[in-house]
């Protein structure tokens, strides 16, 4: 078999590992190699993923991982966020920027970098980091996002920056930071 003929790719395949993967030793590496081997093939990812109706997807969540798909949109920006978990995001069609936030010693939160994330490319980010995103593509930009723990069981903050205020991560807030940010 040729090395470039795409390969086809299987989104129930891929869950099932990773949930193995989340149960097993040094379940973030082993995760952040699935989704690199994954997106390395982002042409079969287009090719096999489902449509989603909706841009953010839960595909899957126990105690031990949260695995979602995410479509962002050209010019959208999710404000800046913790998880309080170590996350695996690997992008597969579009670009988006990650700005990273961190508490300087005067305790303003101060972004303290960036990271631009294109087709194939994976992120690991810890579970102290904040960050926010934005799709910087013409077209969107979508991947598929793993995070180690029941993302949705916990409480999480997002943080008003030019406020200087950190707030409960709620419906309510993520709106009103969203419409401010864009
Ligand atoms: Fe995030």
């Amino acid at each position: 078999m040729s090395e470039q003929q795409t390969s086809s790719f299987d989104l129930d395949a891929l869950i099932v590992q990773l949930k193995h993967a989340s149960r097993g030793e040094e379940p973030a590496k082993k995760i952040r190699h699935l989704i690199e081997t994954a997106v390395a093939n982002a042409q079969g990812v287009i090719d096999g993923i489902p449509h989603f109706e909706e841009d953010e997807v839960l595909l899957f969540e126990d105690d031990a991982v949260s695995i979602w798909h995410c479509r962002f949109l050209p010019g959208a920006a999710v404000p800046p966020h913790d998880h309080r978990m170590s996350a695996v995001i690997g992008v597969y069609t579009g670009q988006e920027r990650n700005d990273f936030f961190e508490n300087d010693p005067n305790g303003l939160i101060r972004k303290s970098g960036e990271a631009f994330l294109a087709s194939g490319d994976v992120l690991s980010i810890g579970p102290s980091a904040i960050h926010s995103v934005a799709c910087v593509s013409e077209a969107p930009c979508c991947g598929i996002h793993v995070y180690l723990g029941a993302l949705t069981e916990i409480d999480r903050s997002l943080f008003d920056v030019q406020a200087n205020e950190t707030l409960k991560f709620t419906d309510e807030n993520y709106q009103r930071l969203h419409a401010a940010d864009v």
